[in-house]
């Protein structure tokens, strides 16, 4: 293989500068010609029959345009997810305080507020369930089907009645909501078009999700429905199923007026509504031998889906599969259950189900630890998957496995072997603790979204020699447009700062499934980089024209080279355009034999896996109960670093996340009301509050990957929360079973 010019390199962001000057254009920023705007008028209580509403004062506002409902909705209220028992508008019904139930529109937003507040709904409270254990009691209020029961799943590994075990240990975990928190709230633009059909521009993930909900809504052909994405501001999995409903009640108001209409969501009503990382329970239980090998793991996971399932069905699974760590256990039963309440829809949030799990699975490798008189590190060691190994699943992991260097690296950053002590050798009222945790990360949909494991790419060179590439997938601030591009710029032999890609839009490309999971480096990446090499072969013939020479022709630095004779891009692409050499190429990626057996959870639910080991050192006050994190390391194995610098600031901005997770980030909701939608109740980490966050990149070569990369999204959340639970309780003693670890928990554990 040649030396690399772009991959590898901490090439500047695509999108650096217009996000740093405010030129970017977020959807608030737009306009079009005689727009409309839209407001939302909501469910005022958790489970409700709708009786009646009178919207007769509302309408009466100057510059009102309309309202409407669930009658008026031209095509079908069913927003297209995994199930579909989510309506667009609620109509006999509403099942969680804040569900959309009318749309306003007006000729300005404030109207638009103004009217939907004078909106009055009739009706009667019904019985409604809170709690996730309760909804599954047999008397419980129903709300889907005869069980509350989204979905469950089981892994059956070997027979944990089998195992024996000289010490067992077993304990029960909670976790709390997480909110996104992204900069943006939701938001949306429709725009008729003059054929008949419907564009939309949105804050968004996943554009094909939307085109199917605003087909479904508006009765529409796909064809006649675009989605462009926006510059998105953050997304985090908040942006992947909502958005569904925002543009789909945008493009019904702008196909009902036949103007453009504007939805925008104040930060009140996107908590309310919007989707959250689900709140969770879990049983845990571990067996080993003296020695410190895990005989048996025994799991009982239950999420609180809220009152639709949108995305719980796939959350669950995902959660179910990591559920016993990244350790071999030849013997492992977990059953997972996703429960219907009466509260806002659970759905994806970075790590989607594993944070959850992993909490309470490296919290008792801890537990598990003491009890065996060990360093919570070597036990960590002793079980961690080896090359050859096995996961729950029974998938044998054959490459691509630096679990056991991220455990190396991180322990040498910290100074573990000196800094680790038993709780009983901290003194003083303000402690010092250092923790660890560690987790295995399945790349992409997995098993569980098959049927979405694809990706549409189209490349062009034009004629000056810059390139455009589209993709299905997006850039949500997480540096898809930066990474793609250094791939297409290396396979092409491009300069990288004359390819770019183009804002994501569904007329492009072909459905692309979710930029979601981590998948985007490695589908898109491998799409873009299949199209470029079809164009590269066609250069290749060129450049050995205009050489004369034959053989393998290697690029640098611009220069396309074969032995010692060399031609520069520019010209060789000139002479392409003078030949009229086809210079684009629609590129296509799938994955395919992903299994997941149906009753025991057997079989290769995951293609590759990354590999994680979180350190945390933490101060705890003992007489506040506040925790500082004085030092956090963040080791990821993630095949490749395309762009080692994004790659650290993912790492960084992911483990911030997970910081917040465990210590700050507490909504509360009781009996189904929200107390606390907004930052002022809601406390996420600023940057005031972030320790140093040491992230350390570990490529374990996946040689199916672009370039080697597997992914890194959501991996550098997931195990911070328990890295933090065992840090407390190695200063302290204490152990904290519920996130968030707020002071008032710390204090009176
Ligand atoms: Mo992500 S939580 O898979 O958008």
């Amino acid at each position: 293989m040649s030396k690399l010019n772009s991959v590898g390199k901490s090439e500047i962001r695509k999108d650096a500068v217009s996000k740093v000057t405010g030129e970017s254009l977020f959807i608030n920023d737009v306009k079009f010609p005689d727009m409309l705007y839209a407001a939302t008028v909501r469910s005022p209580a958790p489970h409700i029959k709708i009786l009646g509403i009178n919207d007769a004062e509302a309408r009466k506002l100057p510059g009102v345009k309309g309202i409407y409902y669930a009658k008026d909705i031209p095509g079908e209220n069913k927003v297209p997810l995994v199930f579909q028992d989510y309506p667009f508008l609620a109509d006999k019904t509403a099942q969680f305080q804040g569900q959309a139930v009318g749309l306003v529109v007006a000729d300005d937003p404030i109207s638009a507020r103004r009217a939907a507040a004078l909106v009055k709904i009739k009706y009667k409270e019904l019985p409604a369930v809170f709690d996730p254990l309760e909804a599954l009691r047999k008397k419980s209020p129903k709300i889907y089907g005869k069980d509350n029961v989204f979905k469950k799943f089981v892994i059956k590994k070997g027979d944990i009645k089998k195992a024996k075990a000289d010490v067992e240990i077993e304990d029960t975990f909670t976790v709390n909501y997480q909110v996104h928190a992204y900069l943006e709230t939701q938001g949306a633009i429709a725009v008729p078009r003059d054929d008949g059909g419907m564009n939309v521009y949105g804050s968004m993930q996943c554009p094909f999700y939307v085109q199917d909900a605003v087909a479904k809504v508006l009765g529409e052909t796909y064809n006649k429905v675009k989605i462009v994405q926006q510059t998105t501001g953050g997304a985090f999995g908040g942006k992947e199923d909502v958005p569904s409903i925002v543009c789909g009640h945008a493009a019904m108001l702008a196909r009902l007026t036949g103007k453009p209409v504007k939805l925008i969501y104040s930060r009140e009503e996107d908590f309310q509504s919007m989707s959250k990382r689900h709140p969770g329970w879990v049983k845990i239980k571990y067996g080993a031998k003296k020695n410190g090998k895990i005989v048996f793991c025994k799991v009982k996971y239950i999420l609180d889906g809220g009152a639709f399932a949108t995305l719980s069905p796939i959350v669950l699974w995902r959660g179910t599969v990591h559920a016993s760590g990244p350790y071999e256990i030849d013997n492992v039963l977990i059953e997972t259950y996703a429960a219907a309440t009466n509260k806002v829809p659970c759905g994806a949030y970075r790590g989607f189900g594993q944070p959850q799990v992993s909490f309470a699975n490296e919290s008792l490798i801890d537990m598990l630890a003491e009890k065996l008189n060990m360093n919570p590190a070597r036990l960590r060691e002793i079980n961690a998957i080896r090359k050859g190994g096995t996961t729950a699943t029974n998938q044998k992991i054959t490459e691509s496995i630096g679990l056991l260097k991220t455990m190396a690296l991180s322990k040498k950053s910290a100074g573990w072997a000196k800094k680790w002590k038993k709780p009983s050798a901290r003194k003083g009222v303000k402690k010092y603790g250092i923790g660890m945790a560690s987790s295995i990360y399945g790349v992409g949909l997995g098993a569980g979204g098959q049927h979405l494991a694809k990706s549409g790419s189209f490349v062009q060179i034009e004629p000056d020699g810059s390139v455009i590439i589209a993709v299905g997938n997006t850039e949500m601030g997480q540096g898809a447009r930066t990474v793609l591009s250094q791939i297409a710029a290396e396979t092409l032999g491009a300069p990288y700062e004359i390819v770019d890609m183009m804002p994501t839009d569904t007329s492009r490309v072909p459905d692309s499934g979710p930029t979601v999971a981590s998948r985007t480096t490695v589908m898109s990446g491998t799409s873009v980089m299949n199209a470029c090499k079809v164009i590269r072969g066609r250069i290749d013939k060129v450049v050995r024209k205009k050489l004369k020479a034959k053989g393998k022709v290697l690029s640098e630095n611009g220069f396309y080279k074969i032995g010692n004779k060399k031609i520069s891009y520019t010209e060789v692409i000139a002479e392409c355009w003078a030949e009229r050499v086809h210079l684009s190429h629609a590129g296509w990626f799938r994955v395919e034999g992903t299994t997941f057996g149906e009753k025991d959870g057997q079989g290769d639910p995951y293609y590759v896996y990354t590999w994680s080991t979180m350190i945390a050192e933490v101060e705890v006050d003992t007489e506040t109960g506040l925790v500082e994190v004085l030092n956090f390391i963040s080791a990821h194995d993630i095949g490749k670093a395309i762009n080692p610098r994004e790659a650290e600031g993912q790492i960084q901005g992911g483990s911030l996340q997970g910081i917040g997770y465990a210590l700050s980030e507490n909504l509360v909701i009781v009996k189904g009301r929200m107390l606390n939608p907004n930052f002022t109740g809601y406390i996420i980490p600023t940057i005031m509050d972030s320790p140093d966050i040491k992230p350390i990149i570990v490529e374990e070569k996946y040689p199916k990957g672009p370039y080697g990369a597997k992914g890194l999204g959501e991996p550098p959340l997931i195990c911070a929360a328990p890295a933090i639970a065992n840090a407390i309780y190695n200063a302290t003693g204490k152990r904290i079973k519920a996130l968030p670890m707020i002071p008032e928990r710390v204090k009176c554990a």
